[in-house]
């Protein structure tokens, strides 16, 4: 039994029947995706796995740690406020999910202690509706979109400026209508601008050469497993294969992909960050798109982009 095959769906069913939670095909390629569990392929060429590799997996990861927790807090211990049970799409509802901020609250925790239920950890009310709360550490806001959707007035604080402007754009009212338009219209002068001064052909050849690359050096979950058992440094590793492509295509580059070099922006302002990850058209256009930001009249919508 434990040496069991499953496929995908069979195993999407079989654990969210052991973790009384749901959890999706897509979950389950996550895990082999990043090397956490081994794929097997059936006589058709299907993706399968072992159900003892699984169940190690997750009881390593999720059903020991509530174990570890329990026997060093005892009946202390409300794992519901883990909150282990959720998945990725309830923790980042709504504009939650607009900034990827990894230090956030999960909002159902904050939910937890702002609204009104009471149970056998919980034994007082803290807020009524109307009243004001403080987060003098609000970051990226999380408790007064809470506080917002519980119909509690809020006040946040944070000393990091970005932080602040991410709150904003969350809770800021906006016409949408308005929002919508400017951004599809900067969006279409972005894209014109683009084509204007870059080659096509240079990106989708340069795709396929990277993509061509990347399966010979980097084959996915294979890679990953060997850096996951040491037997690659992937950091030395990667610098060596990046010297390896850029030499074995230093003639490619050369022709670098622009079409009209007159109209293109001064980088000397870019920041080094972008200047080292993005490629030349990338950058380009991040500025151009910054330039469009800038000039916008209106600082919700100026703000939000
Ligand atoms: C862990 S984050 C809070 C995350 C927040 N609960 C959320 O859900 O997004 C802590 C925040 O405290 C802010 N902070 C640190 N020191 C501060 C200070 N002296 N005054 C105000 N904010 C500060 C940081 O900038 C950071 O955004």
């Amino acid at each position: 039994m434990s040496q069991e095959l499953l496929s995908l769906g069979q195993a999407s069913q079989w654990a969210s029947d052991y973790l009384d939670r749901p959890v999706t095909t897509s979950n389950i390629s996550y895990l082999i995706q990043y090397a956490k569990i081994k794929k097997y392929l059936d006589e058709e060429k299907k993706i399968k796995i072992k159900l003892n590799e699984l169940k190690k997996y997750y009881d390593e990861h999720l059903v020991k740690k509530e174990e570890s927790w329990k026997s060093q807090l005892g009946d202390d211990l409300n794992w519901g406020l883990s909150f282990s049970n959720l998945r990725e799409s309830d923790t980042t509802k709504h504009v939650h999910r607009l900034h990827p901020y990894k230090g956030k609250f999960i909002p159902q925790l904050v939910e937890y202690f702002l609204d009104s239920h009471l149970n056998d950890y919980k034994k007082q009310i803290f807020f009524k509706e109307g009243n004001t709360i403080l987060d003098p550490f609000m970051g990226s806001g999380t408790t007064l979109v809470q506080s917002s959707e519980l119909g509690l007035h809020s006040i946040g604080i944070d000393i990091s400026d970005f932080n602040c402007m991410i709150s904003r754009v969350k809770l800021d009212e906006y016409d949408i209508f308005k929002l919508s338009y400017t951004l599809k219209n900067i969006l279409s002068q972005t894209i014109n601008f683009s084509n204007k001064v870059f080659d096509d052909s240079f990106d989708l050849e340069l795709k396929e050469r990277l993509s061509d690359f990347n399966k010979k050096y980097f084959p996915n979950p294979e890679f990953k497993r060997k850096v996951h058992k040491g037997e690659i440094e992937e950091e030395e590793y990667g610098e060596e294969k990046l010297k390896q492509f850029l030499k074995e295509n230093k003639k490619f580059f050369e022709k670098n992909g622009t079409k009209d070099k007159t109209i293109l922006l001064d980088e000397k302002k870019m920041s080094s960050f972008l200047s080292k990850w993005f490629s030349k058209r990338v950058r380009q256009e991040l500025f151009y798109y910054l330039k469009l930001i800038e000039n916008e009249k209106d600082e919700k919508i100026k703000n939000i982009m």
